[in-house]
């Protein structure tokens, strides 16, 4: 696909991202998103709060997904899930509690700050079927058909290249493997004075 972005374009949406998911790392979400984020969040989605019991507090309040992407169908115990642009790894670590001992489960984020976050949560929680890295949707550090699902909230409308990113989440997954993604999308013309505004991209 097409795209219209100047290399400059690239750089600054590139640096704004991780620059705005720093800030919520070392903050939490309150206050930063035009959606409700942590506990109230998480309520809105219909969370399984029950499974969260034990989340410590600078993870509830770091998750920024929009949606619930565990809504679209169950993480079977065993299951190998990838979590695209994990964040303070919520969605990671409620995942790999559905997988069960015998699953396991990646998290990949572009801020260094959130990986590092979510490194803390799982030291916190104890799980030991759960890795985080830093690496990029559209390139992703898995080999081909690695992955029973594959979950993300929240991210891939930040992607730089979105059909670049979906074919990474495709190549990964197992035939009849699931994409179980949570996103906002644009349901109208944005107004005149909005369009074409490279800083909607990361508002
Ligand atoms: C709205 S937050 C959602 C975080 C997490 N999924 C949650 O639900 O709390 C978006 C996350 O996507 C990450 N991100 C943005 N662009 C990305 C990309 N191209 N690849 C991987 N992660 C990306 C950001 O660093 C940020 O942590």
């Amino acid at each position: 696909m097409e795209s219209n972005l100047t290399e400059k374009d690239i750089t600054l949406i590139r640096e704004s991202i991780k620059s705005k998911y720093s800030q919520v790392a070392a903050a939490g979400a309150a206050s930063c998103f035009r959606y409700p984020t942590g506990l109230e969040g998480l309520k809105q989605q219909g969370y399984p709060l029950d499974l969260l019991r034990d989340f410590p507090a600078a993870l509830i309040d770091s998750f920024c997904g929009v949606g619930n992407p565990f809504s679209l169908g169950p993480i079977h115990p065993g299951d190998a899930v990838l979590d695209i642009g994990c964040g303070a790894g919520l969605d990671s670590l409620l995942a790999a509690k559905m997988a069960g001992p015998e699953g396991r489960v990646a998290g990949v984020d572009v801020t260094q700050a959130m990986i590092d976050k979510a490194k803390a949560n799982l030291s916190v929680l104890g799980l030991t079927n759960v890795t985080f890295q830093l690496a990029e949707a559209e390139s992703l550090p898995f080999p081909d058909n690695e992955f029973d699902a594959v979950i993300s909230n929240g991210v891939f409308n930040l992607t730089l290249d979105k059909e670049k990113a979906l074919l990474e989440a495709h190549r990964v997954l197992k035939p009849g493997g699931r994409l179980m993604l949570a996103d906002m999308v644009l349901v109208a013309e944005l107004p005149p004075d909005k369009a074409g505004k490279i800083e909607n991209w990361y508002q």
